[in-house]
């Protein structure tokens, strides 16, 4: 049995991902289904019961309950459970799995963002991820003020992240294109400015110019 493909969807806030996701899966299911293999959708934090249960505890609640060194290790708490029971199941079966977010958020939020210490986020990574890291990760970049504006516009500041400074999300940026910079066999950076049809470009010619 071939092993799947993982892939992982990054960014700050407002930037689109959520629709781009739902876009490469109606592209990548007919031409996986024609090679008898499957793609599934999943998010961070959750993708899994028991994560789903930390990401309720997590994203809904009060921004002052936990110190980012905690944040962190409720988000590799959580990712544990969603790599046990959801992504490396369906990657030893041979499917596909695409994530809303995986551990570059917790490298930008919790450490480019929040002050972790990188050391202790990559001891974890080794820990809870290992040798299963994503085969391509798009990294979704727009300006802070445009993200800002379009994730206002949608209703969607009602969580604690999305609700810090500016100058947070300035640096959340800056974290994105430095792990951009550092993995490029992993890492694509898509510019996210432009109609869903121009970013559904990008996003599939750097599926389909790396993986398929
Ligand atoms: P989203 O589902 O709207 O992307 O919201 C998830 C929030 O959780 C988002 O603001 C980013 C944040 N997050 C972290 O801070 N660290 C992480 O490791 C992950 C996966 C998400």
């Amino acid at each position: 049995m071939t092993r799947g493909r993982f892939i992982t969807f990054e960014g700050g806030e407002g930037a689109g991902k959520s629709t781009q996701v739902g876009r490469l899966m109606a592209r990548l299911a007919p031409v996986l289904a024609g090679r008898g293999q499957g793609v599934i959708r999943t998010r961070e934090p959750g993708g899994s019961r028991g994560a789903e249960i930390i990401r309720n505890l997590v994203v809904a609640s009060d921004a002052e309950n936990w110190s980012p060194v905690t944040e962190t290790l409720l988000m590799y708490a959580s990712r544990s459970d969603h790599l046990e029971n959801t992504i490396r199941p369906a990657l030893a079966a041979g499917d596909w799995v695409v994530c809303d977010r995986f551990a570059d958020s917790s490298r930008a939020y919790q450490g480019a963002g929040g002050g972790v210490a990188p050391d202790f986020i990559e001891q974890m990574d080794r820990g809870v991820v290992g040798d299963d890291q994503p085969d391509l990760t798009l990294v979704f970049d727009l300006p802070v003020d445009v993200g800002l504006e379009r994730a206002f516009g949608r209703g969607l500041f009602e969580t604690r992240f999305e609700s810090k400074g500016v100058e947070f999300h300035q640096r959340l940026r800056e974290g994105f294109l430095r792990i951009c910079e550092a993995h490029p066999q992993r890492c694509v950076r898509i510019d996210a400015a432009g109609t869903l049809e121009e970013v559904e470009a990008r996003v599939w010619a750097a599926v389909e110019g790396r993986l398929l």
